[in-house]
């Protein structure tokens, strides 16, 4: 065997394992494998798991924050302004330059499966281009998974269906839109008949931009649920964000909720994103801004969790990780409670592969060795620490090793070494 993981905790198993790799397979996974393998590996009982899911990330505008200023008032409004300045003299390499840099700080983080959503709007398509040729070039490391994304609208501004249609020619994988910011509810609305009709001629996943707003008013989410239920789609529709439904009145919420659970429609919340953006022009009282989590999940709809902004004009930090959202969106969302905790790794990992439609994902006899080595005994020391990702495996080879830091503490000529685990 090219490979052996031994002393695994996985995550449905109370025992440790060795997990046997060879040509890039997980062959083999048992209690104990007395065969030597040409590499070792030992895991010490930390969690192994599949490599995490970024379900939603803007990939061409992030590391961008600061050019071409600053988003001094936080908001999406000036968000959007600064990246339509940026996209004035943006260049290919300057997007590949910044997209590339992400996508390794979200590998050595542990993730290897993303869905990134491309500004569609530009008359040369560049950025398209440019993630196009990203995926294409890092392809052996990471599967990358492009949505066709109109960020203006898809009826604000002229030809942006054609755009629409030549994007899916050139390769785009999924439908986006954004129906919330065209200019009228009926444009909305026909944005998203526009989308389905698309995804029908070209076979294709949709993932829009879902009521993105504070505005109780914003009720795109029941919309893309009809149209999912009428084309028989269920299950190939995701509606991003949905951060309206967290003012929406609990009467209308609950019959959203069920439509939505009828539709099969996954939905994808941004911790950071969200908290931020949304329900900024409250003043005081301030709302939350997240989709209803804890009650789409009760109802058993998919939630899954992406970084969507990492520095760029939207959201001015973050580095990638995972584990970080989870943490944050436990604070935020209320879900502290002990099942809740597991719920939050659910949305990082095998619910984000539900989201983007990953067949090919979890540690199984038979599957590609994709998977992650954590510095945590279990989920909720996961989620805690923020842990390191010690190991990234793909495809049954070592692509990313992190030493997690040491600390000396000397109190009273003792020497403790302090890493915030129970002992
Ligand atoms: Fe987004």
């Amino acid at each position: 065997m090219e490979l052996i993981v031994r002393n695994a905790k996985l995550r449905d198993k109370k025992y440790l394992v060795d997990i046997g790799i060879d040509k890039g397979k997980i062959i083999k996974i048992n209690k104990t494998i007395q065969n030597k393998g040409l590499k070792e590996i030992d895991a010490k009982g930390n969690l192994v798991t599949p490599p995490f899911v970024e379900s939603h990330v803007h990939l061409d505008s992030a590391l961008s924050a600061g050019i071409p200023r600053y988003n001094e008032s936080g908001t999406l409004i000036e968000g959007i302004e600064i990246w339509g300045e940026r996209k004035k003299d943006l260049t290919k390499e300057d997007i590949k330059e910044n997209a590339k840099e992400t996508i390794k700080w979200l590998i050595t983080n542990g993730v290897l499966k993303i869905r990134t959503h491309t500004d569609s709007t530009e008359p040369s398509l560049m950025t398209l281009e440019a993630l196009l040729e990203i995926k294409e070039e890092m392809r052996e490391y990471v599967d990358i998974q492009i949505v066709a994304f109109p960020q203006d609208g898809l009826f604000s501004i002229n030809n942006m269906d054609k755009l629409m249609v030549e994007s899916i020619r050139m390769g785009a994988d999924v439908i986006g839109g954004i129906p919330q910011i065209e200019l009228t509810r009926e444009d909305g609305i026909k944005s998203i008949e526009y989308i389905f009709n698309l995804a029908n001629k070209y076979n294709k996943l949709i993932d829009i931009h879902t009521d993105e707003t504070g505005d109780d008013q914003s009720r795109f989410t029941e919309v893309i649920a009809k149209y999912t239920i009428l084309n028989g789609m269920e299950g190939l529709v995701t509606a991003s964000h949905a951060t309206a439904m967290h003012n929406y009145q609990n009467d209308y919420a609950s019959k959203l909720i069920s439509i939505l659970k009828r539709a099969n429609i996954n939905i994808v919340t941004n911790p950071t994103s969200n908290a931020i953006l949304q329900n900024r022009l409250d003043g005081y009282p301030r709302k939350r801004g997240h989709t209803r989590v804890d009650q789409l999940i009760n109802s058993g709809v998919n939630v899954s969790i992406g970084n969507d902004n990492i520095m760029d004009p939207f959201g001015p930090l973050g580095k990638g990780n995972m584990l970080q959202t989870a943490h944050i969106l436990l604070h935020t969302a209320h879900l502290s409670g002990n099942q809740q905790i597991l719920q939050l790794f659910d949305m990082i990992s095998v619910n984000g592969a539900k989201t983007i439609h990953a067949d090919d994902y979890g540690i199984n006899v038979g599957e590609q060795a994709d998977l992650i080595i954590l510095d945590a005994k279990d989920e909720k020391e996961a989620i805690r620490l923020i842990s390191e990702c010690l190991y990234v495996i793909r495809k049954g080879k070592v692509i990313s090793q992190t030493k997690p830091a040491e600390r000396k503490l000397e109190l009273g000529g003792k020497i403790f070494d302090i890493d915030f685990k129970l002992p």
